[in-house]
């Protein structure tokens, strides 16, 4: 985490409303970046041990040399409010991010938004709760959105930033600047249950959750093969690019196989079967989802080949991470 002298303008006092795991990650993230912090928790005695926690974690951070040692204390001195919605007051950004409960969110977005100064964007970190149930509880609701980070939120880059209907597409360019001007990689999507991380994420796990129950592999033989397989190429590359490396040809027979297989959740999609119709078969025919050059092509997988090589270069370098013991339950 680097600490950015610009933040687009962004006022200086953000708001985090529940200290729990999002939240103090959060925290410590603005903390970094140079930004001005208000927590507060259940209770005002909660607020405080969780000032504490956050004082150690970046302080963890800071001796594993991945924090410097003036962002581990700004981290450490972020101030405590009685109440959520005092955090708010004079806040630029209300950040929510209270237990999955669609009554509690309500609650606290009514309290804090009626608090909070017209002018400050209120967002929630919901990892599934449709943004239009939210927006109701919001006073100016104009200004809110979902801002849905990933754990442990100071290293993953990447935000989901989900308008609601009632959105000013004015804020969500304000909050897309300003959390690439934070290091982060934030994209725009739908609000639709799980919006997109979420629901691609949970069909990988219940896949593989289906595998160990068929008996095709053990959790860690499963784990071997996500990671060091396709999982591999994920930091470099999604699922479109990939297919299209691959060929939407090949990727179109391998799913007639296995909707035979294994049934319908594996039907080919329309878009997909139009695409091969076309000719239009990935990066080999010049265009499949995304449209290359021949020069693009070239360069594009002699990109990839040298990422890859980086990538075992690292994992090499790195000692084997020790994770779980086989406990017989699956
Ligand atoms: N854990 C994850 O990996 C993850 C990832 C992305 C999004 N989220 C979402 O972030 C939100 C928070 O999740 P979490 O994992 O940090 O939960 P958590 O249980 O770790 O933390 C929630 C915190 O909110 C506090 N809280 C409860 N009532 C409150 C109130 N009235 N006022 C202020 N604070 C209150 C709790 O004491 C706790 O510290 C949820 O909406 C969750 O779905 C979680």
């Amino acid at each position: 985490m680097e600490e950015r002298t610009s933040h687009e303008g962004w006022p200086s006092k953000v708001a985090v409303i529940g200290a729990g795991t999002m939240g103090l990650g959060v925290a410590e993230c603005f903390a970094a970046a140079g930004i001005g912090v208000w927590l507060a928790d259940a209770t005002p005695e909660m607020t405080r041990e969780a000032k504490g926690r956050l004082a150690r974690r970046a302080r963890g951070h800071a001796e594993a040399g991945l924090l410097s040692e003036e962002a581990a204390e700004r981290a450490a001195t972020v101030e405590v409010a009685d109440d959520a919605p005092a955090a708010a007051r004079d806040a630029g950004l209300v950040f929510e991010a209270v237990p999955e409960n669609l009554d509690l969110k309500h609650e606290i977005l009514a309290a804090c938004s009626g608090a909070a100064p017209p002018d400050a964007v209120i967002v929630s970190n919901t990892s599934s709760l449709p943004m239009d149930e939210l927006t109701g509880a919001v006073e100016l609701p104009e200004r809110f959105l979902g801002m849905h980070w990933f754990n442990p939120p100071e290293w993953t880059p990447g935000v989901e930033v989900i308008p609601a209907a009632a959105t000013n597409p004015e804020v969500v360019e304000r909050v897309m600047r300003f959390l690439r001007s934070i290091g982060k990689r934030p994209a725009v999507v739908g609000s639709s249950p799980g919006f997109v991380a979420n629901r691609i994420q949970m069909a990988l796990f219940l896949e593989a959750v289906r595998c160990v129950e068929e008996g095709l592999a053990l959790p860690q033989e499963v784990d071997e093969v996500v990671r060091s397989c396709f999982g591999f190429r994920l930091p470099f590359f999604g699922p479109f690019q990939i297919a299209d490396m691959a060929g939407l040809d090949v990727y179109s027979s391998v799913l007639e196989t296995l909707e035979e297989g294994l049934g319908e959740r594996f039907e080919t999609p329309k878009v997909l079967g139009e695409l091969v119709d076309r000719g239009r078969t990935g990066t080999k025919s010049g265009a499949g989802f995304l449209e290359y050059s021949d020069e693009e092509r070239e360069r594009l997988l002699l990109e990839r080949d040298s990422r890859y090589a980086a990538l075992n270069e690292l994992l090499e370098r790195l000692p084997p991470l020790e994770a779980g013991r086989d406990g017989g339950e699956a």
